[in-house]
C-alpha cells in the first residue's frame, strides 16, 4: 500500500509518516519545506529505520500537481496536511491562505477524480465550531461563522470535499477534525517547530522554560471556568497520528457507512490554561515564569471533544496523558536547542 502524505515534513505529517513506515506502509511524502526542513526526513529516518520517499512539490503548482500524479498512479491513499495554519496571518494575508489551503486542495481532488478509486484523510479542526453552546463538542454540533479566514478554509475545504463525494463515488473520504494536537514523538527527534514567535500555547511554554522566551503570558483569567482561564482538549501529536492511520484502515477497507465521514480527534478532556501550566510544572519540576494579561481576540471560552463517535465507529481512542504529552514536548524543545548549539 502506497500512501501520499501532502505536507508530511510538518508537525502532524511527520508523526503520521512515522505511524505509516511503522505500521509497514510505502510513504511518498510531498511538502513544499515552506514550514518544515528537509532535517525532519533525517529524524523519521533515525526513528523508523527507514526513509519515505520525497519530492519538493509546491500544491498550488497545478501542472506539477498533475505531472506527480503522472508519474504516481499507484498511490492507495493520500493524507492531507500542506496547508498554512496561522490564524493572524490568514487575517494578514488571506489571499496566501485560500491559495495555498483551498486552491491546492481543489487540484488534489482534480487529480483524485482521475483515478478509478481515491482515499483521502483531510486535516480540519475544532476551530469550524468556533464556541459551541453545548459541551462536549459532537460532530453534529453547528458549524459556526469562522473566526478567520484560516477557519474558513477548514469549512470550506470540508464543504468542498462533501459536495465532491456526493457525485463521485469512486472518492471516499475522512475529515478528521483535530482539537489541540501537542508534545512529540517519545524520541524527541522530531516535533513542532514554530517559525518565529509562537501563536500556540505548548511551544509557548516549551521556549520560556528553556529561556528563549522571558515570560508566558496567558491571555485571559476572567472567562467563566473553573479557574478563569480558557479551557481546550490538548491532545498528545503520536495519539492524533495513530487516529490518523485508523482512519486510513477504514478507507482501504471499506468500512464507511457513506463516502465522506467526520470524526472529532480529541481527548474528550478539558483542561485550562492554568491546569497546562501546572502540569507542565509537575512534569519538568520547574517553575515557569508567567502573567496573566488580556483575553486574545477570537480565542473561545471552553472547547473540548465527544469522542464517541471515533471510539465507537472508527474504533479509536486516545491513550496519552497530558502529563505525558507535555513530556515529550519539554524533551523535544531541549533536543531542538542542543541540536542549535551543537
Ligand atoms: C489555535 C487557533 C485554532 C487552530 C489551533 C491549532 C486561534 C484563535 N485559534 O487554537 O484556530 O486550529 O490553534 O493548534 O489562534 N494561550 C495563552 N498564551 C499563549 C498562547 C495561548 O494563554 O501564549 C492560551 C489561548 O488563549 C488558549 C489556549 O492557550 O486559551 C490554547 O491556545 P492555542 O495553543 O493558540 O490554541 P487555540 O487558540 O485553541
Amino acid at each position: 500500500m502506497k500512501i501520499l502524505v501532502t505536507g508530511g515534513l510538518g508537525f502532524i505529517g511527520s508523526h503520521v509518516v512515522v505511524e505509516l513506515l511503522n505500521k509497514s506502509y510505502d510513504v511518498i511524502v510531498v511538502d513544499n519545506l515552506s514550514n518544515s526542513t528537509i532535517d525532519v526526513l533525517e529524524g523519521i529516518r533515525t526513528i523508523c529505520n527507514k526513509k519515505p520517499e520525497f519530492e519538493k512539490l509546491d500544491l498550488r503548482d497545478k501542472l506539477a500537481v498533475s505531472d506527480f500524479f503522472v508519474r504516481n498512479q499507484d498511490i492507495n491513499g493520500v493524507i492531507h496536511f500542506a496547508a498554512s495554519k496561522a490564524v493572524g496571518e490568514s487575517v494578514e494575508n488571506p489571499l496566501l491562505y485560500y491559495e495555498n489551503n483551498i486552491n491546492t486542495l481543489v487540484y488534489l481532488l482534480q487529480e483524485l477524480q482521475k483515478l478509478p478509486k481515491s482515499n483521502l484523510i483531510f486535516s480540519s479542526s475544532c476551530t469550524v465550531y468556533g464556541q459551541a453552546d453545548v459541551l462536549p463538542i459532537t460532530e453534529s454540533a453547528p458549524v459556526k461563522p469562522a473566526e478567520s479566514p484560516y477557519g474558513n478554509t477548514k469549512q470550506v475545504g470540508e464543504e468542498i470535499i462533501a459536495d465532491v463525494c456526493k457525485v463521485d463515488y469512486s472518492l471516499n473520504a475522512i475529515a478528521l477534525r483535530y482539537f489541540n494536537p501537542i508534545g512529540s514523538h517519545h524520541s524527541g527527534l522530531i516535533g513542532e517547530l514554530p517559525l518565529g514567535t509562537p501563536q500556540n500555547l505548548v511551544p509557548y511554554i516549551t521556549q520560556t522554560a528553556i529561556g528563549q522566551r522571558e515570560q508566558l503570558s496567558i491571555f485571559g483569567d476572567d472567562y467563566p471556568t473553573i479557574d478563569g482561564t480558557a479551557v481546550r482538549d490538548y491532545i498528545h501529536v503520536m495519539d492524533l497520528a495513530n487516529a490518523h492511520v485508523v482512519a486510513l484502515e477504514r478507507l482501504i477497507k471499506h468500512k464507511m457507512v457513506v463516502n465522506f465521514e467526520t470524526f472529532n480527534i480529541g481527548t474528550g478532556t478539558g483542561s485550562s490554561v492554568l491546569e497546562v501550566v501546572k502540569t507542565f510544572e509537575k512534569a519538568t519540576g520547574l517553575e515557569l515564569n508567567y502573567k496573566i494579561v488580556q483575553r486574545r481576540d477570537g480565542d473561545v471560552t471552553a472547547a473540548y471533544a465527544d469522542t464517541s463517535r471515533a471510539n465507537n465507529i472508527m474504533g479509536w481512542k486516545s491513550k496519552f496523558t497530558l502529563q505525558e504529552a507535555l513530556e515529550s514536548a519539554w524533551k523535544w524543545q531541549q533536543n531542538a536547542i542542543a541540536a542549535k548549539e551543537s
